[in-house]
């Protein structure tokens, strides 16, 4: 099977970015919706790379919550994630750093931040780049597309369902995350026990700030990176 990685920009700056992990004879389909992926660029670039070793993973189960309000949501995700063994003080300190941008040079990372679980402590290397959940595919992408469309759900819960399912099965005890898209409002938390939780609003509207926060033990850090970073994982639905 093939690995393909697009990455779109404009004006030097990151607009987008998919993947697709599929069979010699789909590589040229999926060539083309990536290509028409981007709404807008000046650049893209994309990979095509062979890959040998292939997981299969399950797909964490979705649930879907409504609030009235950023602040009632972020409560109930306190809540949920402080059952799960973290710490209320780490969960606000860093949804506080991805509100004003967590990236020291400006703006949002181009990845995850990873949290020490005990420590609280940071463990990426750089913490503008932060890790990036990469190689990572539906088994079935168009069917597991269809019913969530049907369902009301957006691609982009589809892609992002893909990342969190990964990111458990990696070693990650926990996940938060919102798009830095101001006008995506909606975002979600991860865990192996609770699922994938859809939350809106968790962040504000017109919010140009977004990021995820991976929680994780702090001594397992270079298998969980190296799995995040470069197993071939593929979800089923
Ligand atoms: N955000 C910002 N910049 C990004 C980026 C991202 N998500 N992905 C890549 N870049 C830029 C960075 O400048 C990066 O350099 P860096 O490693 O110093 O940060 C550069 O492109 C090269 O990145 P690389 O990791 O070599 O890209 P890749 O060819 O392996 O492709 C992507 C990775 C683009 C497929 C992956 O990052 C991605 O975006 N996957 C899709 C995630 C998704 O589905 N999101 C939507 C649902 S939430
Ligand atoms: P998005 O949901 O695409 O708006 O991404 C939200 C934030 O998640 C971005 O601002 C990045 O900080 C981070 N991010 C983007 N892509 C990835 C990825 N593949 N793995 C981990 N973090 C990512």
């Amino acid at each position: 099977m093939f690995s393909l990685r697009m990455r779109s920009s404009l004006k030097g700056k990151h607009i987008s970015g998919a993947e697709r992990i599929v069979k010699c004879e789909k590589v040229g389909y999926a060539v083309f919706e990536l290509l028409k992926r981007p709404p807008e660029y000046d650049e893209i670039v994309l990979k095509v790379e062979k890959v040998n070793n292939i997981v299969k993973v399950n797909s964490l189960k979705i649930k879907e919550y409504r609030f009235k309000s950023v602040e009632e949501s972020r409560t109930f995700i306190i809540q949920l994630l402080e059952r799960e063994g973290i710490k209320r003080e780490m969960i606000l300190k860093y949804m506080n750093e991805i509100d004003k941008g967590a990236n020291p040079e400006g703006g949002n990372m181009r990845g995850a931040m990873l949290v020490d679980i005990e420590r609280g402590t940071r463990l990426e290397k750089d913490r503008s780049r932060g890790v990036r959940t990469v190689r990572v595919d539906w088994e079935n992408r168009e069917k597991v597309k269809r019913d969530f469309l049907r369902r009301g759900l957006t691609e982009r819960t589809v892609d992002a369902l893909a990342i969190a399912s990964k990111n458990v099965y990696c070693g990650v005890i926990a996940e938060i995350c919102w798009s830095d898209d101001p006008h995506y409002v909606t975002g979600y938390i991860a865990t192996k026990n609770l699922g994938y939780v859809r939350i809106t609003p968790l962040k504000r509207e017109g919010s140009p700030f977004g990021g995820r926060i991976y929680f994780l033990r702090g001594d397992e850090i270079e298998r969980t990176v190296e799995c995040l970073e470069n197993l071939a994982c593929l979800v089923r639905y």
